[in-house]
């Protein structure tokens, strides 16, 4: 079996690893029970370009119950946790292509390993295998039957695609599920973020000046959890509604040029190039702290910074201080990229369970409607968050009401009034 990983005889305990996240995934879980009996992915072979994680590992599982044949390779240079790399070859017989630490190149090598294998059905974090397909894999397309993406900016990158008319293939936005944003962007990225923060810095939360760049559900889920540790919250937008909501919620907002004056650690997760940019960072304090949860790691002008700084210290693993001509210090942490994949380990197994669960069933709609799905980017149907949010409650052993059928008259009707 062909394959690239750090080291084999880490397995055992990424095994475990995996086998603890699995206690968190129900969801994903039942769906693979139900794959099992299914086979939905008899003779396909499903190409993913995820975090190398417990979670991911056991997604990639849960097809494999399927009938698939599953191949993975790293959707960031960071986040690869390399025991779980190496249970899933040693233990499941899944090609996995992913070291932690991977320069670029490398990046590119292994995911076009994993296009070798053409697969049916490619599962996107980030779009970055659209944009390989689209530009240098073209001879792939015929093969393939759609494929998945989790992430917002990977959905706006594929928007963008469709938008100008070349997007050759069928992709379900799991990204877009209320079941998926609504839990994984904000409480996984709000509690893994702070996690990824405190791993790396140790640092006290209570009393500091916390600036969160954006109120999206990622930005929101981070000030909601920094303002629960203590921290003094400034939110910055451009979007007036965002902006509205988040003074409402009680943040202070302005922008970003004034709250780079106040701030002791900043945190960006919008999804936009520069949001700390070097005029910024020439306005902080000394000391300062800089981290980005977005996609990709260009919410910080770090080469600006360095032209200026020159190379910086790695005074701890994930924390790099650039000091200015001046004398003052600048942290950033984890290189700018995802601070909660590079100095944590992402969003915990319980949030990652509904998200994967998104992910197995968009994967079995394209595996049972090959050809019939136009090349444009789809968002789930409603039904399935209900159905997904339904598994999570029992699986939580939390009962709800359901509606008399006094109650759906009601709703169903317009007579009764004042
Ligand atoms: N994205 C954020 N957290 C993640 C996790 N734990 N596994 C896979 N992808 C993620």
């Amino acid at each position: 079996m062909d394959y690239a990983i750090k080291d084999i005889d880490l397995a055992p305990g990424g095994r475990h690893r995996m086998d603890w996240a699995n206690a968190e995934m129900p969801v994903l879980e039942s769906i693979g029970d139900m794959f099992e009996a299914e086979k939905p992915f008899d003779g396909l072979r499903v190409g993913g370009c995820m975090h190398v994680t417990t979670e991911t590992a056991n997604l990639m599982v849960a097809l494999q119950r399927g009938g698939a044949d599953v191949f993975l390779c790293a959707s960031n240079p960071l986040s690869t946790q390399d025991d779980v790399a190496a249970a899933l070859v040693s233990h499941y017989e899944i090609p996995v292509y992913a070291k932690r630490g991977q320069d670029n190149e490398t990046f590119y090598k292994y995911m076009n390993a994993v296009l070798d294998h053409k697969p049916h059905i490619v599962m996107d974090d980030g779009a970055d295998v659209a944009t390989a397909l689209h530009r240098d894999r073209r001879e792939l397309l015929d093969n393939l039957y759609g494929g998945t993406e989790e992430t917002t900016t990977g959905v706006i990158r594929l928007r963008a695609l469709a938008n100008e008319g070349k997007l050759e293939y069928p992709v379900i936005a799991v990204n877009d599920a209320l079941t998926k944003h609504m839990f994984d962007n904000r409480y996984g990225t709000g509690q893994s973020t702070l996690d990824g923060i405190i791993r790396a810095t140790n640092y006290l939360l209570a009393g500091k000046t916390f600036v969160v760049g954006g109120y999206g559900w990622c930005s929101r889920g981070v000030a909601t959890r920094a303002r629960g540790m203590g921290s003094n919250v400034i939110v910055t937008e451009v979007n007036p509604l965002k902006a509205l909501e988040a003074v409402m919620d009680g943040f202070r907002v302005m922008p970003m040029a004034e709250a780079a004056k106040l701030g002791d650690i900043f945190l960006t997760a919008t999804g936009d190039i520069h949001v700390f940019d070097l005029h910024h960072m020439e306005d902080m304090k000394d000391g300062a702290l800089l981290a980005n949860s977005g996609h990709f790691d260009v919410e910080i002008n770090i080469a600006a910074l360095a032209e200026k700084c020159g190379e910086p210290q790695q005074v701890r693993p994930s924390v790099q201080q650039y000091t200015f001509p001046n004398g003052k210090k600048i942290n950033i942490l984890g290189e700018g990229r995802l601070i909660n994949l590079a100095a944590a380990e992402g969003h915990p197994a319980s949030v990652m369970d509904m998200s994967f669960a998104g992910q197995a069933m968009a994967a079995k709609y394209l595996a049972d409607n090959k050809g019939k799905i136009e090349n444009a980017v789809h968002t789930m149907p409603v039904e399935l968050d209900m159905d997904i949010s339904s598994r999570k409650l029992q699986a939580m052993g939390i009962d709800i009401d359901v509606l008399t059928p006094e109650q759906e008259k009601y709703l169903n009707s317009w007579e009764e009034g004042t």
